[in-house]
């Protein structure tokens, strides 16, 4: 069964201090993985323990379900609540082995615990492991541990606080991908938090941005790639160039000529461009550049650009076409151009 979670102007304020989540209103559809990206101190751990019960809001409400968990007259306690979490640093019991630490949380513990445990095990691919200490497992097979145990009480929502962050790169790749396979196996709604910007793009369904425990925009990772709704957002999530230009509706003027728009606009703005959204070539195609320099990836290239007037750009290409520092090149964009107003805004104005 899929469960849906939903809050309303969530809000916490510890002791003393600025709110760490403030009015925080925010949909998980049901089966959906949502990822919570932000920088560090943005409230992304504190709106997690406040979903599992771990902390009391000072105002707003958590709904899973149906049900109210949270509220103003309302609070249900963390174990009566089945949210699962998954920490960090994995948590597995260390006295008990593999089997044990997945059977906790399990209420029956008899026969159909005995079988949701080798379920459990299975789905995490570590059933020849069912009986090896913690000590005994690399990182990634206690993270799968720790995955089992969080989803063995069938929970109807999962939280995973930054819980590849112990793993190296291709281990991480390897269980984020195993990950995301048992959550659609399970049809478990769960939401991530992460600072790693490629794992939010590719593992999510939906991404919140939260800067200063304020929510700034959900979208698909396609949107918030594309069309982030401020200045803020776009520097936090991949590459972008920005350079100035004046904007008179779906056009604006700037160092590359007319730039098509996605939004209307007028007046001074910042236009944001993607490198990948740079066609480089040798034909006399666009504005001419120079390449200052080049740094080669294996299946891509970033270039550093530098256009006759002086401005700076940044483009990553393919590497079916060969470029070195010095070369004259031509330039123009693929898609049109994301404009910021002088608020930062990127919304039609
Ligand atoms: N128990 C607490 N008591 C007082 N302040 C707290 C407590 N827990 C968190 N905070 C504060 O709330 C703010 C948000 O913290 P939180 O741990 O939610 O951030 P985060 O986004 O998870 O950061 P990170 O990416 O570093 O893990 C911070 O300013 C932090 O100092
Ligand atoms: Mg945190």
């Amino acid at each position: 069964m899929e469960f849906s979670l939903q809050t309303e102007h969530l809000t916490k304020l510890f002791d003393g201090d600025l709110p760490a989540v403030r009015d925080v209103t925010l949909r998980v559809q049901p089966g959906e993985i949502l990822t919570i990206l932000g920088p560090s101190g943005g409230g992304k751990t504190t709106t997690l323990r406040l979903i599992a019960g771990f902390e009391r809001p000072t105002g707003g409400s958590i709904k899973i379900g149906d049900s109210v968990v949270a509220d103003a007259n309302h609070f249900v306690p963390p174990e009566k609540r089945k949210v699962g979490m998954v920490f960090q640093d994995y948590a597995l019991f260390p006295h008990i082995n593999v089997e044990e630490n997945i059977a906790f949380g399990i209420r029956d513990q008899k026969r159909e615990g005995e079988k949701q445990v080798k379920r459990m095990l299975d789905l995490v691919g570590m059933e020849a492991d069912a009986n090896r200490m913690p000590h005994e497992l690399s990182g990634g097979q206690q993270q799968r541990v720790a995955l089992a145990r969080a989803l063995a009480p069938n929970p109807d929502i999962l939280l995973l606080d930054e819980p590849f962050s112990n793993l190296d790169t291709g281990l991480r790749a390897q269980v984020r991908n195993d990950v995301r396979d048992i959550l659609l196996e399970t049809e478990t709604t769960a939401i991530f938090v992460t600072h790693d910007q490629q794992e939010a793009l590719s593992l999510s369904d939906e991404i919140a941005v939260i800067f200063d425990g304020r929510l700034v925009q959900v979208a698909t990772p396609h949107l918030i790639y594309n069309r982030p709704v401020n200045s803020q957002v776009a520097h936090f999530i991949g590459e972008a160039n920005f350079l100035p230009g004046e904007a008179f509706g779906l056009t604006a003027s700037s160092s590359l000529g007319a730039v098509k728009l996605f939004h209307p606009k007028s007046g001074p703005v910042q236009l944001m461009i993607r490198p990948e959204a740079i066609f480089v070539g040798h034909q006399e195609i666009g504005n001419r550049a120079s390449i200052v320099w080049r740094e080669f990836y294996g299946h891509y290239q970033r270039l550093g650009l530098e256009l006759d007037d002086g401005s700076e750009l940044i483009a990553r290409t393919g590497v079916d076409r060969f470029f070195q520092r010095g070369d004259n090149v031509w330039i123009s964009l693929q898609m049109p151009a994301l404009a910021f107003d002088q608020s930062g805004d990127s919304t039609a104005s």
